[in-house]
């Protein structure tokens, strides 16, 4: 097994795969780098000017990398063939049917790059994991590569990835740690030596194969139970008078708990916090533990109370009813400086708040509105709420879209903030409240407007945890 790696594949061109190869490419112009995805318009706006995702700095390392040692294709056959490493980065939603259903992670797209890798290789591969997969994915990986079909001989690794997004470049050039599980000390050593082109080799971490695949779970895991767990004292704020962020800024500053990731808000969303957890939960279901199982689907049933707690708050607060009233909606990503909308709490908030029969004017500085209907369709039809034609003419009659904060708030009997963007604290509040029906409600569900003095202007504002 070759120690120096010249030519990477990487399969699939997501969120994971797209910036992380990006970054390889910039920082190893020794290495050949190239990303296949099976779906063309993925590819074709990865190789456009306009790519397929928003993340700060982003363009800059793909425009300088890209036609050097960075490529994008289609030919998910050629890339495998002419790689030495092979990375699997394809999507591992949760699954949505048979056994497992809602929780299990849904291996199908991972198993079939096994199989496409098997039949496709000669000589020698080394396979690594970067999907977040359950413990133990490895062993099938395994055995899918080294089954009778194929002509080539196998290392598998896994190296799951830390990244969030909307910090993706920033995590990528300095991350607190690069994570790699493997079996064979030479395949190790040939991800370890491509990582410290740029990564101080303190930081790599290398581990057994079952260790990396559990430790990333559990650091997600730990992430969201965080989060849920600040959010559960924000509801006991709310009745005590306590203020969550001080409380969170005072337990913060013991070095045992560390001041990173207590900011309460209307809930966790983004790809990976639920579905990892969910997963973990299986996990734990499958090998006979089910206390540890509860232990961690509460963080999930903290999250979904405190999605549910701020449509109540909205509602109890204007008086029971919002039917037929506008409510400028601020924000639709998960979080900040990103475009993607996959679990954001927005969704659930819309949706509820669509159920009332609110009006909604909806603005998110990144994220498309056909990216926005295609959310609400699903959050309305599913489960039943609504059948399609219900939800589409729920949709047409009750959902604009605005471009700027103020229009939004036009008119509006209330503004709902689900996004922590900046631009947001930029905004002229006079202006806002002339525009707005009076009392002029504003429920933030990131205490992003919390020193705006929102109340001395006349508003009815409202926060998370105090
Ligand atoms: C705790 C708090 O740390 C302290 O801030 C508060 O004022 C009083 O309660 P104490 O109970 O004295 O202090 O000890 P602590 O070091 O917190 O340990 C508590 C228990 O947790 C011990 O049984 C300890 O063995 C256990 N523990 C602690 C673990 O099992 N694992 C750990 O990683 C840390
Ligand atoms: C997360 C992990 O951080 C990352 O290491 C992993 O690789 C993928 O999952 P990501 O989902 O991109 O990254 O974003 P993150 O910053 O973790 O935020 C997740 C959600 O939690 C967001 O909705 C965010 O708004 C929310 N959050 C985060 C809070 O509500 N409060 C906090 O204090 C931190
Ligand atoms: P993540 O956030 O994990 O990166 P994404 O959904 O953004 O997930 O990206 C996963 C990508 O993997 C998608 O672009 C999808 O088209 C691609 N993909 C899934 N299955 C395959 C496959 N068998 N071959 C090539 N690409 C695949």
């Amino acid at each position: 097994i070759p120690t120096e790696i010249k030519r990477i594949c990487c399969i699939g061109a997501g969120y994971v795969g797209g910036p992380t190869m990006a970054m390889i490419a910039h920082k190893c112009p020794q290495i050949d780098v190239t990303v296949v995805d099976i779906n063309p318009q993925r590819i074709a706006q990865w190789n456009s000017d306009e790519l397929p995702i928003y993340e700060p700095g982003l363009d800059e390392i793909v425009k300088e990398a890209r036609g050097r040692n960075l490529s994008f294709s289609t030919n998910v056959d050629q890339g495998i063939d002419q790689a030495e490493m092979v990375f699997i980065s394809v999507n591992t939603p949760t699954k949505t049917f048979g056994v497992g259903a809602g929780r299990a992670a849904n291996l199908e797209y991972v198993e079939k790059c096994a199989r496409q890798i098997a039949r496709v290789s000669t000589g020698h591969k080394i396979v690594v994991e970067k999907s977040t997969l359950p413990v133990r994915t490895a062993e099938a990986v395994k055995r899918i590569l080294s089954s009778g079909e194929t002509k080539a001989s196998f290392q598998v690794l896994s190296n799951p990835e830390f990244l969030a997004e909307g910090t993706a470049i920033d995590d990528l050039l300095a991350p607190d740690r690069v994570l790699i599980g493997g079996e064979c000390a030479n395949a190790i050593e040939s991800l370890v030596n491509i990582y410290a082109n740029w990564v101080p080799r303190e930081r790599l971490l290398t581990t057994n194969l079952w260790s990396s695949e559990l430790s990333k779970l559990t650091a997600n895991a730990f992430l969201a139970q965080r989060v849920s767990s600040i959010n559960a004292i924000s509801a006991l704020c709310e009745a005590t008078e306590a203020d969550v962020d001080e409380v969170a800024r005072a337990i913060g500053t013991d070095s045992r708990i560390g001041p990173k990731f207590l900011k309460s808000s209307v809930g966790f969303g983004g790809s990976c916090f639920q579905k990892d957890i969910l997963n973990l939960v299986y996990l734990c279901e499958y090998f006979g533990l089910p206390e540890v199982a509860n232990y961690w689907e509460q963080v999930v049933a903290m999250n979904d109370y405190q999605k549910r707690r701020f449509v109540t708050r909205i509602l109890r607060t204007m008086f029971n009813t919002v039917s037929d009233k506008k409510i400028g909606i601020w924000g639709f990503a998960f979080k900040k400086d990103t475009n993607d909308t996959r679990e954001s709490a927005a969704i659930y908030v819309c949706r509820d708040l669509l159920l009332e029969k609110a009006r909604l004017d909806i603005y998110d500085p990144k994220v498309p509105q056909d990216q926005i209907k295609r959310d609400l369709m699903w959050a309305l039809t599913d489960q039943g709420a609504m059948s399609s034609e219900q939800a589409q003419a729920a949709i047409e009659e009750n959902v604009r879209f605005a471009d700027g904060c103020l229009p939004s708030a036009t008119d509006a009997h209330a503004i709902a903030v689900l996004t922590e963007w900046d631009e947001f604290a930029d905004v002229d509040f006079q202006a806002v409240h002339q525009v707005m029906k009076k009392p002029a409600f504003v429920f933030d569900g990131r205490n992003v407007l919390k020193d705006m003095d929102l109340r001395q202007l006349g508003f009815d504002y409202y926060g998370i945890g105090f």
